[in-house]
């Protein structure tokens, strides 16, 4: 049975998740993995990569977290979650077993239809590394879909690193350009993580062919400024850098008004922006 989301009453009534599993990624992000409870398990479920749900507990409330996992591992929801308020806070109470509704998906995700053939660039910052997962896994499942894959992840420190075992075993694969650094303290990862911010490993990125790439953005908001500029130099047209962009949202679903930033909902038009987008609209980056 096909999931509609935007038809009433599916739209604002979550359907139960059990947790099936987590682990901790850093000392404040934990991964979960979530799988419908049994009445909803017939229900094709398929999203983008860069969409979000909306997950809540009842008494306590509802927030928007982007998918980690790829629509080409189908049946299992993944999320990193960071303890950082009210909700999050009660998640990182719950015991495997325990279930969570949601809400979704939502928003638009990446344009993978168009970013077909092409080379692409990701970067990613501290959580940022959570929707490019998503992105991630489905490109490599995909390899043969797209051009080369580059890979650029900076973290504050090693302990604040997402999926830190996962990259640094990838960093042998010929299927992936990957390169890791840290703002500061690379001890005992020197010949795998750099050490400076995500700007710095640009110079590794050569031979762009700015006609055939597209750039894939997400991290603090602070980094964008600087990762466009170095994406800048490579001659990109402005609609070919993507900008993974996060706003305050209520409802996710273009009804409550909370996300709206000029004329566009954040929650409907994005998260995804390309750089053309974000340079017509007030205070995004
Ligand atoms: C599209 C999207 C995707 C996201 N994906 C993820 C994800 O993958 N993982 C993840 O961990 N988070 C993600 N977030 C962020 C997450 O939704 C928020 O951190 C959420 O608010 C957490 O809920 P909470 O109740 O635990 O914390 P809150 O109580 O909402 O507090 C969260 C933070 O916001 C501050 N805050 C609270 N209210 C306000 C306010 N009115 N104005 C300004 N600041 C305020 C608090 O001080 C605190 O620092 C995403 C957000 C969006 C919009
Ligand atoms: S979050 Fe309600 S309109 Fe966007």
């Amino acid at each position: 049975m096909k999931y509609e989301y935007n038809k009433k009453p599916e739209l604002y009534t979550p359907i139960m998740m059990r947790i099936i599993s987590k682990r901790d990624l850093t000392p404040d992000v934990r991964f979960f993995q979530l799988v419908p409870k049994e009445e909803y398990k017939h229900l094709d479920m398929d999203y983008k990569p860069g969409q979000f749900m909306m997950l809540s507990l009842f008494g306590t409330g509802e927030a928007p977290f982007s998918i980690s996992s790829s629509p080409t591992r189908k049946g299992i929801f993944e999320f990193a979650i960071r303890k950082t308020g009210k909700l999050t806070d009660k998640i990182f109470e719950l015991k495997d077993g325990d279930m969570l509704g949601l809400r979704g998906p939502f928003g638009n995700g990446f344009p993978i239809e168009k970013m077909l053939g092409k080379d692409i660039i990701i970067v990613a910052g501290g959580l940022g590394a959570a929707p490019l997962r998503s992105l991630l896994l489905y490109i490599l499942d995909n390899r043969e879909l797209f051009g080369r894959l580059i890979y650029l992840y900076g973290a504050k420190n090693v302990d604040d690193m997402l999926y830190k075992p996962d990259f640094v075993e990838m960093l042998d694969s010929d299927q992936i350009e990957l390169f890791l650094t840290v703002d500061k303290g690379n001890e005992g990862y020197e010949d795998s993580i750099e050490e400076g911010k995500v700007t710095h490993l640009f110079k590794y990125i050569t031979d762009i062919d700015p006609a055939n790439t597209i750039a894939c953005v997400c991290g603090p908001p602070i980094m964008y400024k600087f990762v466009v500029k170095e994406i800048l130099k490579y001659n990109l047209e402005k609609d070919k850098i993507l900008l993974n962009l996060e706003r305050r949202m209520k409802c996710g679903c273009g009804k409550c008004g909370h996300c709206i930033i000029d004329y566009r909902y954040t929650c409907i038009d994005g998260p995804v922006f390309t750089y053309w987008d974000v340079i017509h609209m007030r205070e995004l980056i």
